[in-house]
């Protein structure tokens, strides 16, 4: 694997150094592309010490940038040349400067040259003083940026070379050679999901008792997010309708938050027509205080009885409008684990349902992992050993891309 490392003129561009032996640690060959104000920084000659290769400064007889570069034909096709045999392009640190022009498409230095040219996936980690980060400018360059589905790896928060405290320290070199190494992988897998739009609902939901308190329960979110992020690692364009998680939003994921069953009812419903592939992780409360107090209920000696009713039962709901979309729902059972699966999947008309047992303590809700069986309509049932969502996630969207029949909806 060839990543290219691009350099911007920062304070931060020596800790472009540590990447780059970070990077051969992982045994990925790196190039290294220097702007000219990044050469004020530090010295293409480190750079080429410790990357073994010769390092590209600039677009004209491979000098810096600059009215004084003479065209020399070699440097003239080398941005075509590392364009086609990268892998990826990592540019850290990237200046202000870099982010506005590359979501304006300028091509003025072999870095901006090499960005337009190269078809490689794109990882962009910011470093700038504070206000230069927070600046609308800067913002919304990173949003044009990330809707094209570059991946930013976020600034950190902390003391700023300028004196200031705040956002736009350059990631950790550990959390960018972690998105380096996903987005590679990313890159790697299948796009078997390629023009669908999945709807994945997650995450518990909350049904208010009074003011202040309500009902839930331990669903953390994590299976949903995983569906939802290896979904787009897919090729797909993602809707998350989760109910509160302490979850980020993977990447590229177009978030919907609610909170009751009921929101995540109208939610789901109102984003049903854009999708073509409907997965269910959510764990909906099954039932709701009959009434929510319009106050906060007071402390009594006496005993306190809530009259609970039935929430609406979104995965019927979506059986009856479903169409042609492929529906999979989920089931925590903590007994009879595929009877009471095989009931749900014909009861509520879905295409696959992903059985889990939450009987156990190391598996299922609030944990990394998951144990499941996968039923169909059409197969032998695919039993899902002990392993990571995120690992699961991305077994059971493969089961469903197989038997995707009906072709890729025109978006
Ligand atoms: C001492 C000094 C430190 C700088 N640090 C940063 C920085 O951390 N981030 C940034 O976006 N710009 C920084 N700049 C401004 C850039 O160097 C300037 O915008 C330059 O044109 C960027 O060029 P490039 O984007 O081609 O690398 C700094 C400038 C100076 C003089």
């Amino acid at each position: 694997m060839r990543v290219c490392i691009g350099v911007g003129g920062g304070i931060a561009a020596y800790k472009s150094a540590e990447l780059v032996r970070r990077l051969q640690d992982r045994g990925y060959e790196v190039q290294v592309v220097m702007t000219r104000a990044a050469c004020q920084f530090i010295t293409p000659l480190t750079m080429a010490s410790l990357s073994g290769r010769k390092v590209i400064t600039g677009l004209f007889n491979n000098g810096s940038d600059g009215p004084a570069g003479e065209a020399n034909i070699d440097s003239a096709i080398e941005h075509i040349a590392v364009a086609q045999t990268i892998d990826l392009l990592l540019i850290a640190p990237a200046t202000a400067d870099l982010l506005a022009k590359m979501a304006r498409g300028h091509a003025d230095d072999f870095l901006t040259t090499l960005h337009l040219a190269t078809q490689a996936p794109l990882v962009i980690a910011p470093a700038m003083n504070v206000n230069m980060w927070t600046h609308p400018a800067t913002q919304e360059n990173l949003a044009i940026l990330k809707g094209r589905g570059a991946r930013i790896v976020d600034p950190a928060e902390g003391y700023l070379a300028c004196g200031m405290t705040g956002a736009g320290r350059l990631a950790s070199t550990d959390a960018i050679v972690a998105a380096v190494v996903e987005t590679l992988d990313a890159a790697a897998l299948p796009k078997n999901l390629q023009g669908h739009t999945v709807l994945v609902t997650a995450g518990p939901t909350q049904e208010d008792v009074d003011p202040v308190r309500y009902i839930t329960n331990r669903s953390s979110g994590r299976m949903g997010y995983a569906i939802a992020s290896e979904a787009r690692r897919r090729g797909a364009h993602v809707v998350l309708v989760s109910g509160p998680t302490a979850l980020a939003a993977p990447d590229g994921v177009e978030l919907v938050a609610v909170r009751s069953a009921e929101e995540m009812r109208d939610a789901v419903l109102s984003h049903l027509d854009r999708a073509n592939i409907v997965v269910m992780a959510a764990a909906v409360a099954d039932y709701r205080p009959a009434r929510r107090a319009e106050q906060k209920i007071k402390k009594n000696a006496a005993p306190l009885t809530i009259e609970l009713e039935s929430t609406p039962d979104i995965l019927r709901e979506i059986a009856a409008r479903r169409g042609e979309r492929f529906v999979v729902g989920f089931a925590a059972e903590t007994e009879n684990l595929v009877a009471n699966a095989k009931r749900k999947l014909e009861a509520k008309n879905l295409d696959m349902i992903v059985a889990n047992d939450v009987s156990g303590t190391d598996t299922g809700f609030d944990s990394e992992f998951n144990a499941a069986v996968i039923l169909s309509r059409d197969g032998e049932p695919v039993e899902l050993r002990r392993m990571t969502k995120q690992e699961m996630a991305g077994r059971i969207l493969d089961e469903a891309a197989a038997r995707i029949r009906t072709p890729v909806p025109a978006r």
